[in-house]
């Protein structure tokens, strides 16, 4: 059955009507709902889903482009998202070609390392590292048609700017100049301790870590990231070395060659360079291999595994030049944790929720560099490089009185303890409702006491948990909303924010999937309405991620 066409949901109650934001919202929402006769669910299109998780359309520019961004959606493949940049101006493709999950690992967000990169106020390729090698080699290619672009901007005569407007370039020099503020200028805090957040015998390995923050300069937000500057495992170093047949104490400007491997390069995915490298000091068959890995192709099938030492390995007995060798290798980039405490508990603490990567490639185990940095390598009363990186668009509501639904499974509980905390310390009096999940009940229950305490005292006002590994059947977050999709809905209703945090690829988008669901069921709408309602939700910042 088809209806008369009437206005988006956002414009049913006029901004004059005598209403807050908070009650013009769920009205726009009932009356949409009430309006919606054909409520029956229908998978999502490639377009409203691109849509719905495109949010907020970027802001228009002198180029001509529309600021539609429908390539913003980080679980799709990079092919599909220059497919739907083509023909969009430079600094767009740009954009589209980075991972697309605004994480700020880079330092900026996405649309905002593009521009920069475009500005050429930013220099560095190699900043996504979601991204990974693709998103840096679609960057080289696009980089070039900027460097050979008659009218960058760059190349056009610097117009006087009036007044103090601040430009991109002030922006990026402001970041850098304030210390413990930015990836650029760390500052120093001293490790005080790591607790399993695991019992013996679960198959994760999850980390409480805090931080001293006296002295360091640092002051954070709840929904903000914690910058850590991570050392490469010294045996992974000698490993390195000797497979090199180099010097320990080769000079690298001014530093040994072993120094360097610690603390300078990437020793992670071998990079196109290494490759390229390989390809100018070997011959025969092998150069073709390394000429053919450095385009990104995958000769022998193996190339997803080659971090550095693999790599070597891969090429037994080749001896670059130890110099050649780290000019050729990414530089060893920060890692970014969610902050998992709140300043107005103790704002001279930092807490994070760790999660170790180990895994085992041919017999060798590899270790995450930042996420076994600190569960290893650190000891209690070591200071190490850090900054905070202030949340985009993530954090509590202004009002204390507004209800908070938190979906966090995993580490993506962080923030959403720091949310707590702050609540709590602040004696906010809107409700707080947490969605948690992890493998098992018995073993992976992060800040299980804390947790059914602050439910006993009904600062956690709902608990709800989804155990994955409990039973044969898998149950996951998504899978609990829906079930109390009522009570859900009606929260929304009363205007609650919603927040997730948490694994990019796959959980966010079937977590925003449920809320959809939710919404057509329980707020009686069709599909697209309930796509258009959470899409409005995000616009209104009432559906903020902080996904990794
Ligand atoms: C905003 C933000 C917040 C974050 N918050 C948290 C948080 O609260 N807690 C948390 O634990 N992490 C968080 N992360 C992720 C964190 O930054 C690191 O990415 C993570 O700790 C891994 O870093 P690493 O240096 O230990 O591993 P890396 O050295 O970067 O290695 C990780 C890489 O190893 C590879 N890999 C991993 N497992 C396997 C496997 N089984 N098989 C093959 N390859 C594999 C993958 O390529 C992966 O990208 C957050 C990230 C962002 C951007
Ligand atoms: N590359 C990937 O595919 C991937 C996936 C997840 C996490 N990660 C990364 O692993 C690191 C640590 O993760 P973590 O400790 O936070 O735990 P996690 O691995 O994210 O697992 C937390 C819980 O989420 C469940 N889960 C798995 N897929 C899900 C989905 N599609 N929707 C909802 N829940 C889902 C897990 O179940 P099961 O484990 O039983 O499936 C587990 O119960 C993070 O850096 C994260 O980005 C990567």
């Amino acid at each position: 059955m088809s209806i008369a066409p009437r206005p988006p949901i956002s414009e049913l109650i006029p901004e004059s009507a005598p209403f807050t934001p908070e009650q013009r919202t769920w009205l726009n929402g009932f009356f949409a709902g009430a309006l919606s006769l054909d409520g029956g669910i229908t998978p999502l299109s490639p377009t409203e889903s691109a849509a719905l998780m495109a949010g907020a359309p970027a802001a228009k520019t002198d180029d001509d482009d529309d600021g539609e961004a429908p390539w913003h959606d980080q679980t799709l493949p990079i092919a599909e998202r220059m497919k739907l940049a083509e023909g969009r101006p430079l600094r767009r493709r740009m954009m589209a070609a980075m991972a697309q999950q605004d994480c700020g690992q880079c330092g900026y967000n996405c649309q905002d390392y593009s521009d920069a990169l475009f500005a050429k106020t930013e220099a560095r390729l190699n900043l996504c590292v979601p991204g990974g090698k693709e998103t840096a080699r679609t960057l080289k290619t696009l980089h070039q048609e900027l460097e050979h672009s008659p009218s960058t901007p760059a190349a056009k005569s610097p117009e006087p700017t009036p007044g103090p407007t601040p430009t991109p370039a002030d922006a990026t020099a402001a970041r850098a100049a304030a210390r413990g503020r930015s990836r650029d200028n760390p500052t120093q805090a001293k490790f005080l301790s790591r607790t399993r957040l695991n019992k013996q015998g679960s198959a994760k390995e999850t980390w409480h870590i805090e931080f001293d923050l006296k002295g360091s300069g640092i002051d954070y937000t709840v929904g903000d990231a914690f910058g850590v500057v991570p050392t490469n495992d010294p045996v992974l170093a000698d490993a390195v070395i000797a497979a090199l047949g180099a010097p320990a104490d080769f000079p690298i400007g001014g530093r040994t060659l072993r120094d360097v491997l610690i603390d300078g390069v990437s020793l992670g995915t071998a990079p196109d360079m290494l490759f390229q490298l390989f390809s100018y000091i070997t011959g025969g068959d092998r150069r073709q291999k390394a000429k053919a890995l450095a385009a990104g192709e995958d000769p022998d099938g193996d190339a997803a595994t080659l971090d550095v030492l693999a790599a070597i390995h891969k090429f037994a007995g080749i001896r670059p030049d130890p110099e050649a060798f780290i000019e050729a290798l990414d530089p060893l980039q920060p890692r970014l944790y969610s902050i998992a405490s709140s300043p107005k508990v103790d704002a001279s603490r930092i807490a994070l929720t760790v999660d170790t990567v180990r895994y085992k490639i041919n017999s060798r185990t590899r270790l995450g560099v930042a996420s076994t940095f600190l569960a290893d390598r650190i000891n209690p009363g070591d200071t190490i490089k850090v900054y905070v990186q202030k949340a985009h668009a993530f954090g509590l509501p202004a009002d204390p009185n507004v209800p908070v639904i938190m979906i966090g499974p995993g580490t993506g509980v962080a923030p959403f303890r720091a949310f707590l905390h702050e609540r709590m310390a602040t004696k906010a009096p809107g409700r707080n409702w947490l969605f948690f999940g992890h493998q098992r009940s018995n073993y992976d229950f992060f800040y299980e006491d804390e947790l059914t305490g602050m439910k006993a005292q009904r600062v956690l006002t709902r608990l709800t948990l989804a155990w994955s590994r409990d039973s044969d059947q898998k149950i996951y977050v998504q899978d609990r909303m829906r079930e109390v999709g009522r009570d859900l809905w009606a929260w929304l209703a009363e205007g609650a924010h919603v927040y997730v945090c948490g694994d990019a690829k796959h959980m966010a988008k079937d977590v925003e999937r449920a809320l959809i669901d939710v919404v057509a069921t329980y707020g009686v709408r069709s599909v697209n309405d309930a796509v258009a309602f959470v899409a409005d939700l995000k616009k209104n910042g009432r559906y903020q991620q902080d996904v990794y």
